[in-house]
């Protein structure tokens, strides 16, 4: 069940959501899939257990960052709204609410996933932890969302995005996600974004490599996650997981091998495809930043940074930057 203060936007912002995607990634060469269908249920709790491993520093490194520099951040903005994309489980929120929450006890937070059964019960357990705050869940995508929020501007806003998501974005898709990001926010309003820094390829490929085998199991249950949606019949068994760092693009890969010649029908979306032994799907990029490189892209945008946090190692970055 979903939670009342969780408004559903799909109805009022439609965006292509009908599987379009689906059908142009897996017509291409190679094919690819969209990363936001890792996310059903199973999906987000899969992505919580990454979380915990012990080869995935980014969460790790970005609370113990947050943890440090939280009260900073309140401080230099002030009380605002704050916006956040791709919420999760809003774990590490808690920190920033908390740092908020000492300037103001009637904070509003709005935050945005595309998994409706995990933005729920975040938004059910901040409520009870946060009585004071107005928070409202904004269930869909960030497009939708964003559009939203462009149309509902009250104060002054600081929207935060944090776990290197926008690393799922390739090079055109982050121009466009920065543009909509900078049309959010009014002059004098703020954007905390977490990225992931270049580092060793050893420890890239280790952390979407583990040796429990969650993230594959996280990459194969995008196929389950496809059949139940759109009437299809991928079957895991016959994929495997793989990641690479490709240097030479500054991004790891995941991909979904076929284990042997197949047939796949995508019923609802009138698609059947051939995948041949050893062909892969790319599921997922991340993308690894040099600071510089981002603070250009967000000054493009008419973000300009204002505090750069970061960890002893150089292996996390949080920006925080200003619309003008
Ligand atoms: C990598 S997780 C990060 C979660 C959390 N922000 C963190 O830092 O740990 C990405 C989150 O964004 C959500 N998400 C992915 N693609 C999305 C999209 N296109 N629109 C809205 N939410 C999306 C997922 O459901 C998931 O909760």
């Amino acid at each position: 069940m979903i939670a009342e203060s969780v408004l559903i936007l799909d109805s009022h912002f439609a965006e292509n959501n009908n599987g379009q995607d689906i059908i142009e990634g897996l017509s291409k060469t190679p094919k690819t899939l969209p990363a936001k269908y890792f996310y059903d249920n199973l999906g987000s709790e899969l992505f919580e257990q990454i979380c915990q491993l012990s080869e995935y520093y980014p969460t790790r490194t970005e609370t113990a960052i947050l943890t440090q520099y939280a009260d900073e951040i309140a401080q230099i903005t002030g009380v605002c709204e704050l916006v956040e994309l791709g919420s999760g489980s809003s774990t590490k929120t808690l920190i920033l609410l908390d740092s908020y929450q000492k300037k103001s006890r009637n904070c509003q937070y709005f935050p945005v996933d595309i998994s409706s059964g995990m933005l729920s019960s975040a938004v059910s357990k901040l409520k009870l932890q946060y009585p004071g705050f107005l928070i409202q869940g904004l269930s869909g995508s960030y497009d939708q969302a964003l559009n939203y929020l462009q149309s509902h501007h009250q104060q002054k806003r600081l929207i935060f995005f944090l776990g290197s998501s926008l690393g799922n974005f390739n090079e055109l898709e982050t121009e466009i996600f920065l543009g909509q990001i900078s049309e959010t926010l009014n002059p004098g309003d703020y954007f905390l974004l977490g990225i992931d820094l270049q580092k060793s390829p050893a420890i890239l490929e280790a952390a979407y490599n583990d040796a429990q085998g969650v993230t594959a199991a996280f990459n194969l249950n995008m196929l389950s996650h496809i059949n139940q949606r759109f009437r299809a019949n991928f079957n895991p068994d016959l994929f495997t997981h793989r990641a690479i760092y490709n240097q030479s693009k500054g991004q790891i890969e995941m991909y979904l091998i076929s284990q042997e010649n197949q047939h796949v029908s995508l019923k609802d979306l009138d698609l059947e495809i051939d995948l041949k032994k050893n062909e892969s799907i790319l599921s997922e990029i991340s993308r690894k930043y040099k600071l510089l490189d981002i603070q250009n892209q967000l000054l493009n945008k008419k973000i300009q940074t204002l505090k750069i946090w970061s960890d002893s190692q150089q292996w996390f970055g949080l920006i925080l930057g200003q619309r003008f």
